[in-house]
């Protein structure tokens, strides 16, 4: 065993008893360095697992392939085992704790059989900040490794700052030993026997069976969200499935927004929108893409910092129009996962070029032509690309005090029903707002359309009893003099032959401006239904064609179907039986006494 870099005795303990209960062929200790990326990198191509791209056309990059049974989270198979079942609540799985631990105990057993066991410290957050968590992730996976190092700050430095405290403790194996002279394959994993287990009182992780995204990097959703959400509960912040961004107007003041919406639903296009033509002067600068840590400041306002230091972004979509700071993110040091392959060794996936490629490898290794039936890239195809890269990347990103918030988005994917945009008429309205957000599983443009509830886009991420988090969220009101303002966003509207109402992307500059002339107080709003709405003439088509009468519709409230919609609501409250918060509740009544009334 290399000697470890650190005198901290719970972690050198807790190494040596993981490489003998894994039977690790050796401890290697991460320093986070350029060398050892690109030595691991290499490493992956010698083994087949990367591909290393064309370097004349994306220099530093490298293509992966996962195993075609290994190619997202795994919702079933993450569990939150507090020690109560009703601290897990409804939402989430849960097993008794020491049961849990038994079972991994024997899945872990000799795991690593064959393979090196990478000792990796991260920081959650910039190093050395306060408002930054210190996690440890051992893993039998260098591609774990290498996209840890984009997506957070690791290495010796961490261990520095570490010194003898306490850490997140995340264990990690991709469940493949080389035992008994098995081969090793170009991404091992046991999808048989996947585990993503969450011990919250600990403050512990360990993962088991994949190598992708959210399942394997653990510092992700595993840490900075179900872990930290728990955290935060306890000493009084927030931790967030929100994308963060600063709009600034042509005069130079900047507003922080943050916009919480379900996976695969636009945190990264927003992001990183860049304004459409009509708004000259202003700029839209990127803090975050995926996951918010919201604080309390000294000044009463909530300040948010992006824990992260790299995008896992979704591929599929992403283009020179749709999101070209996104494009240019990933022009180097990048790691695509599940893309198609050109022939001059590049990538492609659907919707990155109106005009197809005639002849590609697909995300299987494949040969694939226009003609072939399936996908060339797979639709939950990511890159991994630092933050540092994105051309908008906000100066005050890496700011350890966090950027000052003004509004809280909430938006899904509804294609009937909700308007375009509507303002909370208080605190409580909001987290209404965002408790009932929902998102739709199909496109179809059908009233009945069922929708999955999805509140705050935290429910594969809360790592506590939803009701409890809803709480919590009406209590944030309290610690603060001037809280956010919330409003609820949809840009999925469609008509009923089923076309988007709205253009969405770059023209979604126009409900951010609405949005920050409200929380500055710069404009009137009207009074609805649902909330708080813009007039057409409140908006601004500056260099946009876009008539009255669409815009009306697109904002237009159907009594029925919000009837409906507020009764529906009742099934998701009833399943946290007392959790419930009261005040819940008579938001919802309120609002079916208003489309009653
Ligand atoms: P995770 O990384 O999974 O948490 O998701 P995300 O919220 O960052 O998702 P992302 O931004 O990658 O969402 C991409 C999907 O949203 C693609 O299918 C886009 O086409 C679609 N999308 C994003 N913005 C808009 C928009 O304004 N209008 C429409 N119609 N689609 C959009
Ligand atoms: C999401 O699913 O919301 C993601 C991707 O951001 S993953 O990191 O895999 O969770
Ligand atoms: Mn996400």
């Amino acid at each position: 065993m290399e000697s470890p870099k650190t005198t901290n005795t719970t972690l050198i303990t807790w190494v040596k008893e993981i490489a003998e209960l894994t039977q690790a062929a050796s401890v290697y200790w991460c320093d986070g360095t350029q060398a050892e990326y690109d030595r691991l990198c290499q490493e992956l191509v010698v083994a087949g697992t990367f591909i290393k791209l064309n370097p004349a056309l994306r220099p530093g990059c490298f293509l992966a392939r996962s195993d075609v049974r290994d190619v997202a989270r795994v919702e079933d198979r993450t569990f939150i085992c507090s020690e109560k079942q009703e601290d897990a609540g409804p939402t989430n799985n849960w097993d008794e704790p020491a049961a849990m631990r038994q079972s991994l105990k024997k899945l872990f057993a000799g795991c690593m059989t064959g393979r090196t066991l990478y000792v990796i410290p991260f920081s959650m957050g910039p190093l050395g900040s306060d408002i930054a968590q210190i996690g440890v992730q051992l893993t039998d996976s260098p591609y774990v490794v290498v996209s840890m190092r984009i997506m957070a700050r690791i290495g010796s430095r961490v261990l520095d700052v570490l010194g003898n405290k306490p850490f997140i403790k995340c264990l990690h194996s991709i469940g493949y030993p080389l035992k008994d002279g098995r081969q090793d394959v170009a991404w091992p994993c046991d999808p048989e026997n996947r585990y993503i287990v969450h011990f919250p009182e600990a403050r512990e992780i360990i993962s088991y069976g994949s190598g992708y995204g959210g399942n394997a990097l653990l510092g992700k959703k595993c840490v900075a969200l179900r872990i930290a959400s728990v955290m935060a509960r306890d000493e009084g912040w927030m931790a967030e499935h929100m994308m963060i961004v600063g709009v600034e107007d042509p005069q130079g003041n900047k507003t922080y927004v943050t916009g919480a919406f379900p996976s695969a639903c636009g945190k990264t296009n927003l992001a990183m929108l860049i304004p459409p033509q009509g708004f000259e002067g202003w700029k839209v600068w990127t803090v975050g893409d995926d996951i918010a840590w919201i604080k309390p400041g000294a000044d009463g306002r909530l300040y948010a910092i992006n824990p992260e230091a790299g995008f896992f972004g979704v591929a599929p979509g992403t283009s020179m129009d749709s999101n070209p700071a996104a494009m240019r993110t990933m022009v180097k040091n990048t790691i695509f996962t599940n893309v198609a392959l050109t022939d001059d060794g590049d990538v492609w996936w659907e919707g990155m070029t109106n005009d197809l490629p005639t002849h590609l490898i697909d995300w299987k290794g494949k040969d694939w032509t226009p003609a072939s039936p399936t996908p060339a890239a797979h639709p939950n195809a990511r890159f991994t690309a630092p933050a540092s890269q994105c051309p908008s990347i906000d100066p005050e990103w890496e700011n350890p005090q966090g950027v000052p918030i003004s509004a809280f988005l909430f938006g899904g994917r509804l294609s009937t029903t909700f308007p375009l945009v509507y303002q909370s008429r208080s605190w409580a309205h909001g987290v209404y707002m965002g408790a009932t957000l929902g998102s739709e599983a199909t496109a179809a443009a059908d009233n009945q359309a069922a929708i999955r509830r999805d509140p705050m886009a935290m429910l594969p991420f809360c790592g506590y009893n939803m009701g409890d988090y809803w709480k919590h969220w009406l209590s944030m009101e309290q610690r603060v003099t001037n809280p956010p303002k919330i409003f609820r966003v949809n840009w999925f509207r469609k008509t009923s032959e089923g076309k988007w109402l709205w253009p969405g992307f770059g023209q979604n500059m126009r409900v951010l401006q609405w949005v920050v002339k409200r929380v500055n107080g710069a404009v009137q709003g009207h009074d609805t239904v649902f909330g708080t709405v813009p007039h057409y003439d409140d908006i601004s088509w500056n260099g946009m064609a876009y008539d009255k009468a669409t815009f009306e519709q697109l904002m237009s409230i159907d009594i029925d179907n919000s009837r409906r919609e507020f009764e529906d609501q009742v099934k998701l409250f009833v399943e946290f039986g007392d959790k419930l918060p009261a005040e819940l509740e008579a938001q919802r009544q309120a609002m079916l006494a208003g489309v009653n009334g």
